[in-house]
């Protein structure tokens, strides 16, 4: 019942956020802007548009959610972290990263457009991200609005996302360093939570701060956020291992080839299971205060760790 329940506001939400995304994408130029070049403009709407689970959205709406608060503000707030996501994936999927051919059951964007157009669109979707933040559609209170363009900042910066990822490819060996297999789990952790925690644990708070959270209720939130962040990871990873690309929309199988730091190759799918069951059950614990409400953010935590995509 849970599962469902969340899984029917992920797809309300996946509803939602895609047409705001189809607008905000529009070729109009905004005030301020010049021109918005074609190009450039298609390969942010092939990044964005007709795929996706758009989890980092409803993870918004339902925190928010759970202090009453609905509507415009959490819709945008989820497409700036959808944006700042959708950067993240463009870049990761690049040679220089992880050289990847398929996203969401389509070409990437250098393969459908060209390297340096991918760059692009990554850089301009991250700005854009910041750009929904600061508009006054997105909350009426600069203080709020200034929060959660902080937030969003510091989870996608050196010290998040973008941090993580160095990790990720110096973990490889590539930079010269000791490569992944005489990494220690604590740091395979830290570096998960930083590429891909980071991010949705920003969603979870970013809610928060919309409705306005005390102290209490935001801690336990980031307890919560931290436990399905890192239940995510180990979730992809074994969908790496074991999920089949036409299901899963990206190559799988290529991980261990990459020599890619991930909790399987550290502890095999069998142990990588049981800590995903952990994770889960530790991002559960963490709602108790909440009570029935959070029921969809339980349901969230569920679908995370028995997602096949
Ligand atoms: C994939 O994220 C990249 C990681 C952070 C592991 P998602 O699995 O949320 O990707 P989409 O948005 O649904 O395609
Ligand atoms: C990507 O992790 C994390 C970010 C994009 C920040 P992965 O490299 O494991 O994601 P997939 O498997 O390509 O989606
Ligand atoms: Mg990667
Ligand atoms: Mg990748
Ligand atoms: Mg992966």
């Amino acid at each position: 019942m849970a599962e469902t329940g969340f899984q029917d506001q992920l797809a309300q939400t996946a509803v939602a956020t895609e047409s705001a995304l189809d607008l905000l994408l529009s070729p109009e130029a905004a005030a301020g802007e010049t021109v918005r070049p074609g190009r450039l403009l298609e390969a942010m709407r092939h990044a964005m548009l007709g795929g996706g689970k758009r989890l980092r959205p409803a993870l918004v709406a339902a925190a928010a959610r759970l202090f009453g608060v609905d509507g415009e503000g959490p819709l945008r707030a989820g497409l700036a972290i959808e944006c700042v996501h959708g950067y993240s994936l463009v870049h990761d999927d690049l040679p220089a990263m992880d050289d990847d051919d398929l996203r969401r059951g389509r070409p990437t964007v250098h393969r459908a457009f060209d390297e340096a157009t991918a760059i692009l669109a990554g850089d301009a979707l991250q700005t854009l991200a910041f750009d929904v933040l600061a508009d006054e559609r997105t909350h009426s209170d600069a203080a709020v609005r200034i929060a959660l363009v902080a937030t969003l900042a510091r989870a996608a910066g050196v010290g998040g996302m973008a941090g993580g990822q160095l990790l990720d490819l110096a973990a490889e060996g590539r930079f010269g360093g000791g490569a992944a297999g005489l990494m220690a789990e604590h740091d395979v952790a830290q570096l998960q939570a930083m590429k891909t925690g980071a991010l949705l644990e920003a969603s979870v708070e970013m809610g928060a701060i919309l409705g306005r959270a005390d102290p209490a209720a935001r801690t336990a939130l980031k307890a919560y956020a931290k436990a399905l962040g890192a239940a995510f990871q180990v979730a992809d990873d074994l969908l790496d291992v074991e999920g089949a690309a036409g299901t899963v929309g990206k190559a799988t199988g290529k991980d261990a080839v990459a020599g890619k730091a991930t909790l399987v190759g550290i502890r095999g799918v069998e142990g990588a299971r049981l800590r995903l069951e952990q994770l889960t059950d530790d991002a559960l614990v963490a709602l108790a205060p909440f009570g029935e409400a959070a029921e969809p953010l339980r349901g969230a935590a569920r679908f995370v760790a028995m997602r096949d995509r």
